[in-house]
């Protein structure tokens, strides 16, 4: 059997438009979606957009559109934004699509079925901007414990889903599956939330009607968050496709989220699946929070971290590259724009940029362009080529991991050694002895050796710097698979390498 990797991002809001924020989610699960498929899964990776609810109805009445004219209209921008983004999702599911709502319609009628949905009444305080009812403890000062906003008191029929029912299960499954909820320091979080007791769930509301209608009671619409968690298998095909994708790709490998949104994917969504007898999410990983130089991201300060301006100012794989290589994944981070010019010019145009275009030149000057053959072996060579293996191994644990960050690091110490190298050996001495041309030659095909696995390795991350860098190796596409070509030697002696000009120009400080 072939081996399947799914993962999903969030599916945004489109209340509000694409920012940094959406740009890292779902770019951390394309670089994971790329580097599976370089490994030979078959890869399903699933984002989309989360259309129903009060706060999408409210935004649509404030801008004099439908909710659907609103959807609409900013889904494009999500879209446009991943394609400039050069994300290769597999699927885009909308909320509002007829696949997603007979999906929802379905798990509500199973669990119903169950026993586990009743009718009751609902009193608690409410907070719209983040569609959840609070109790009168939870509040701070009368406010929302999320989100600091006010809070509404509502009163009205409901129905509700056994969620308390699940409290002894859901702790079992966390404790016996210590890679369910990642990273730790959230698992612990979840652990604390759920041992503390579980209140059944309101999964109807009845002031509103932006939603889809609760099967044989239209005067309820089912809560957004019932119907947004669905879209995991909805976009899979279930109901109706057991032996298609829903077979092929549940449960899930991965639900990349943030952590604004754990509790939903790691409390809800897994005592929704109890219920209905469907497998849970081997994980769900909850990345950490953006802010912007050093402030919490605003309307005014989103401005100058515009995903699509920052992209065609800097580049698109210098964004891909900045934003998982600066923090942690799992951790909070800041971005600025001295951070990520130090990025490009020091990780980017030294270190990547100066080993391509020093090695290109060389076998151009000194072999015009031809990859000459690895014939005079010395113990240095061992510095690149044993690290090698070490490396595609310690990458693959730590993509694994999801440890973006360490993964680049240990990509970036072969590019160090590969610079190193060229100063240990000192090509243009060799270069002045007729006798050292054997060397010079094992020199140069070490040099462009190393580069084309290095390639290999940063092409999830950046893919048209890989497929620049393939171009300038004369690498041909059958021939860019990690898991095929990953060994040394790949490269073939006689080989044309073109004079690389600058991968990427040094940004000067404004
Ligand atoms: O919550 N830093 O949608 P949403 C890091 N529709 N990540 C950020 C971020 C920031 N400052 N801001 C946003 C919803 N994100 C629901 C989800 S899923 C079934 C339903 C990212 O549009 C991060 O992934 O508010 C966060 O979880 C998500 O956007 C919230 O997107």
């Amino acid at each position: 059997m072939s081996k399947s990797f799914y993962i999903t991002t969030p599916i945004y809001y489109v209340n509000d438009v694409p920012h940094i924020g959406h740009a890292y989610t779902t770019l951390a699960c394309d670089v994971m979606a790329r580097y599976k498929k370089s490994q030979g899964y078959e890869v399903f990776f699933l984002t989309g957009t989360d259309e129903h609810g009060q706060k999408v109805e409210k935004a649509a009445q404030a801008a004099g559109e439908t909710p659907l004219e609103l959807a609409d209209r900013v889904v494009k921008r999500f879209q446009a934004l991943w394609e400039k983004l050069n994300i290769e999702n597999s699927d885009f599911i909308r909320t509002t699509q007829e696949r997603h709502k007979e999906g929802v319609r379905e798990l509500f009628r199973k669990i119903e079925a169950k026993g586990d949905i009743y009718l009751g009444e609902y009193e608690d305080w409410y907070c719209t901007p983040c569609e959840t009812f609070w109790t009168e403890t939870q509040l701070l000062d009368g406010n929302c414990p999320d989100c600091g906003r006010p809070t509404e008191k509502l009163k009205e029929e409901s129905y509700f889903f056994r969620m308390s029912k699940y409290q002894d299960e859901l702790i079992r499954h966390i404790e016996e599956n210590p890679d369910f909820i990642q990273p730790k320091s959230r698992r612990n979080e979840v652990l604390n939330f759920v041992k503390e007791g579980l209140r059944d769930l309101s999964i109807s509301r009845t002031t509103f009607s932006w939603g889809i209608p609760v099967p044989g009671n239209d005067a309820h619409v089912i809560y957004v968050w019932f119907d947004a968690l669905t879209n995991y298998i909805t976009a899979l095909g279930y109901p109706n496709d057991p032996e298609g994708n829903f077979g092929k790709f549940w449960p899930v490998d991965v639900h990349v989220i943030g952590k604004d949104i754990l509790r939903f994917h790691t409390v809800y969504w897994p005592t929704f699946l109890l219920a209905a007898g469907i497998p849970l999410p081997k994980k769900v990983f909850a990345h950490g929070w953006w802010t912007v130089e050093g402030q919490k991201m605003s309307k005014s300060l989103r401005n100058v971290v515009e995903p699509n301006m920052l992209i065609d100012k800097y580049g698109v794989d210098a964004i891909r590259y900045f934003l998982l290589r600066e923090v942690p994944f799992g951790l909070d981070g800041d971005f600025s724009h001295s951070a990520l010019i130090h990025r490009i010019n020091s990780d980017l145009a030294n270190d990547l940029g100066n080993l391509m275009s020093r090695s290109s030149a060389m076998v151009n000057k000194y072999f015009d362009g031809i990859l000459p053959e690895p014939v005079c072996k010395e113990e240095i060579d061992g510095t690149l080529v044993d690290k090698i293996p070490s490396t595609i191994k310690g990458v693959d644990e730590l993509m694994d991991a999801m440890a973006f960050n360490k993964a680049l690091q240990m990509i970036w110490e072969i590019i160090s050694a590969g610079n190193k190298y060229i100063d240990d050996t000192a090509p243009w001495a060799l270069a002045k002895d007729k006798e050292k041309h054997p060397r010079l030659g094992t020199v140069m095909y070490n040099l462009m050796e190393t580069q084309r696995i290095v390639a290999l390795l940063i092409a999830p991350f950046m893919p048209e710097t890989a497929q620049r860098m393939f171009e300038i190796l004369g690498v041909a596409p059958e021939e860019m698979s990690l898991e095929e070509k990953g060994t040394w030697g790949g490269l073939r002696p006689g080989t044309r390498i073109e004079k690389a000009s600058p991968l990427f120009p040094r940004i000067e400080q404004e």
